[in-house]
């Protein structure tokens, strides 16, 4: 019976639970509400009707403290919901550090999905339980939108620009993956499944993941395919200003302003070099919009992890 009529979808992540007591303290809180509300109308609709044509009531001068108590009251009721919300949704946001990666792009009308160590699946993601995974989403055409009922995450895949979410799944399983935004004739095909596994089933499943090397290779691939290894990995700075160990740094620009070298910094520079010119340099690079699609720029992005991270504090794919 339970299976057939069930209120809440399965409870996987480690922050389902707690979105879950939200969702009923709002529920609750707002039937009680609603129903003393609708109780005293009807009460008082009868209990001081007009009983005789030209009756005149007595007049009631109103008591401060009564209406200081019922306005508090119900505001600080109403702020739980508030408070409790932020903490919730800066949690949830939050992803704690040491967590591994994966990259998914959207397009219509599937999810293509990558692993920093090499695999990649379609309509499918494998995850071991118990470790926090950070999801990076980019979207090859429209709004698309991430959405996982059994680990209460929804994240909008918008084109142009990552977007980040994270879970961590605590019971193994197969859980629905749905696409959340009206994307096209073929949405509602959108969907696929995330197999919450067991550490050691993961690593088997990593392990038989095809030979095509790490996504930080194919980004070198590309990184030498179009041109950008013969200016960028100088040791000196000539025209270009090079990529090692440049990740997570802070970059000065042409005028001043400084900006953190991260995944959506380096996106923006490959597709449009102009938008921030590094301090010392003209801006003589070339746009590749519209030549390399949202796939192979995290492989390039990964790539450019790859060569150094500021603070040394690589996260390896994989392990912790
Ligand atoms: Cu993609 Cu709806």
């Amino acid at each position: 019976m339970r299976e057939l009529f069930r209120f809440f979808p399965d409870s996987a992540s480690s922050i389902s639970d707690a979105v879950d007591a939200l969702y009923l303290w709002l529920t609750t809180v707002s039937t009680i509400m609603t129903l003393l509300i609708f109780l005293a109308i009807g009460y008082f609709a009868i209990r001081y009707r007009r009983r005789e044509p030209g009756e005149v009531p007595a007049p009631v001068l109103g008591s401060l403290r009564l209406e200081i108590l019922w306005s508090v009251i119900p505001f600080l009721v109403m702020l739980s919901f508030f408070t409790w919300g932020t903490y919730l949704y800066f949690h949830s946001q939050t992803s704690p550090k040491g967590g591994m990666e994966v990259f998914i792009t959207g397009k219509q009308w599937m999810w293509k999905i990558q692993h920093p160590s090499g695999p990649r699946e379609i309509n499918e993601l494998h995850v071991p339980i118990g470790v926090p995974v950070n999801l990076t989403l980019a979207s090859e055409d429209v709004i698309h939108s991430f959405y996982v009922p059994a680990f209460r995450i929804k994240k909008d895949v918008v084109p142009g620009r990552l977007n980040r979410v994270w879970f961590q799944a605590t019971k193994p399983g197969k859980y629905h993956l749905f696409c959340a935004e009206y994307c096209g004739t073929e949405h509602s095909g959108m969907i696929g499944w995330v197999y919450a596994m067991e550490r050691h089933e993961y690593e088997q499943w990593l392990s038989g993941g095809g030979g095509e090397g790490s996504m930080a290779t194919r980004g070198e691939k590309l990184f030498q395919q179009y041109g950008c290894a013969s200016c960028h990995t100088m040791e000196t700075a000539g025209r270009c200003p090079s990529v090692r160990g440049l990740y997570g740094r802070q970059v000065l620009l042409r005028g001043g302003e400084q900006v953190t070298a991260d995944d959506s910094y380096l996106r923006e520079s490959i597709l449009n070099p102009r938008a921030k010119i590094v301090a010392g340099f003209e801006p003589i690079m070339p746009t590749f919009q519209g030549q390399i699609n949202e796939e192979s720029l995290l492989q390039i992005i990964a790539y450019i992890k790859s060569l150094g991270v500021e603070g040394g504090e690589e996260v390896e794919a994989t392990k912790k």
